[in-house]
């Protein structure tokens, strides 16, 4: 069989086989309404409330303060939206480099003349300025504070610490999209004075179409939707009993591995930029690089101009190697990266995103060095002969 590089696990990752086993043996013998009175809906009731207590364990957080989503859009969606509706917020203090789920929710509250978006400055490796948070948040407090932990395109990584003290030093609530990170590093909810943090299950070998948002006990927020009283009345709706099981089941997994493949992925992270520096010495990369200030799964390389630019990920798929250009959200669509602008990236460059997971090789990483050199010769953007 021809041989394939998935390199894309910031986008999505590939279900673990102990987290398909959890939700097929959930599919096939729960199957009450969790609000049902019955014993089969107390059954389901229970599988969600134990996957909840499991969770909140993992993230020093209250049972109650889980409240499952159908994942990370819709998570930074309520964090956001009910801050505005019911928290007073009048003002979002945010960075050009969020994700859109965050960007667009807050700029479109700001369209219908709900709040004011304020952009803070970010450095050249896609990292905001604390300065210019500081500023932000004494000239607006009481604001809403929205920073993502680790940046899903250039894996540039924030100090969740830093930007929680400096929240409720201002009176600020705080927001972190958590989406690349949770299931990654290890979170402590009360020591980074979270008011809401966003999680998705894909992105940690669990299924698609389910997370959570962190909402802080103290914090009073209403649906978005109507017609149920379900999570707490945070989040109408039937709550996907199997998803929610698997999503636990990936979050266990996650934290009993997460030291060793951390060092594991880093490693392979490394290996990749060395090589990749040797055989192609024009690449450049955008982001962070160090493993103090960086997101272990995440590499993007700049490469230099070819004759194909808007081709090379297809040419790169063509040849087994998956992996994405910006964010996986906006793969399908023309339009650039919104935070490769942001950073300054030279347009006539394209970025590469290359993402590491659980089932990552050093095999599929020098298959793919070995096919972006292949592309890149044939092509005659590169000066060495490989
Ligand atoms: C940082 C970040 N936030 C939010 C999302 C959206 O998550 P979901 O796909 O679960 O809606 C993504 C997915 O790409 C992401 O990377």
């Amino acid at each position: 069989m021809d041989m394939k590089a998935y390199l894309d696990n910031a986008a999505t990752t590939p279900l673990d086989p102990e987290v398909i086993d959890a939700i097929t043996d959930c599919m096939s013998n729960i199957y009450g309404n969790p609000s049902a009175t019955h014993s089969a809906g107390r059954n389901a009731r229970g599988v969600i409330e134990s996957s909840r207590v499991s969770i909140s364990k993992l993230i020093n957080a209250k049972p109650k303060e889980i409240i499952f989503t159908s994942g990370g859009t819709e998570g930074d969606n309520i964090a956001i939206r009910c801050a505005v509706k019911d928290l007073g917020v009048k003002h979002i203090i945010t960075s050009p480099t969020e994700h859109k789920a965050v960007l667009e929710t807050a700029k479109e509250l700001a369209k219908e003349g709900l709040c004011e978006v304020h952009l803070v400055e970010v450095d050249e490796l896609g990292r905001p300025e604390l300065t210019s948070v500081a500023d932000l948040a004494a000239a607006y407090p009481g604001s809403l504070i929205s920073l993502m932990h680790a940046n899903n395109e250039i894996g540039t990584k924030i100090d969740l610490e830093v930007i929680g003290n400096l929240a409720k030093e201002f009176g600020c609530y705080f927001h972190s999209d958590t989406v690349q990170t949770l299931g990654h590093y290890p979170i402590d909810t009360k020591a980074i004075k979270a008011d809401f943090l966003t999680c998705s299950a894909h992105k940690l070998n669990g299924p698609k179409g389910i997370g959570f948002l962190y909402v802080n006990e103290g914090l009073k927020i209403s649906s978005l939707f109507t017609g149920g009283g379900q999570e707490r009345n945070i989040r109408a709706g039937t709550e996907n009993v199997s998803g929610i099981v698997g999503l636990a089941k990936s979050m266990e997994i996650a934290q009993e591995n997460m030291a060793e493949e951390e060092e594991r992925i880093q490693d392979l992270k490394s290996y990749f930029i060395e090589q990749i520096t040797e055989t192609i010495p024009e690449i450049a990369f955008n982001g962070d690089l160090s493993p103090s200030g960086s997101l272990y799964t995440v590499l993007n390389v700049s490469v230099p101009p070819t004759g194909f630019n808007n081709l090379l990920l297809f040419k790169l798929d063509m040849e087994g190697v998956y992996c994405s250009g910006g964010s996986a959200c906006n793969s399908g669509a023309a339009k650039g990266s919104h935070v490769l602008e942001a950073i300054g990236h030279p347009s006539d460059r394209q970025g590469i995103r290359f993402s590491f997971g659980r089932f990552t090789k050093k095999d599929d990483v020098d298959f793919a060095i070995d096919k972006l050199a292949m592309i890149l010769k044939e092509d005659g953007a590169t000066s060495r002969v490989y």
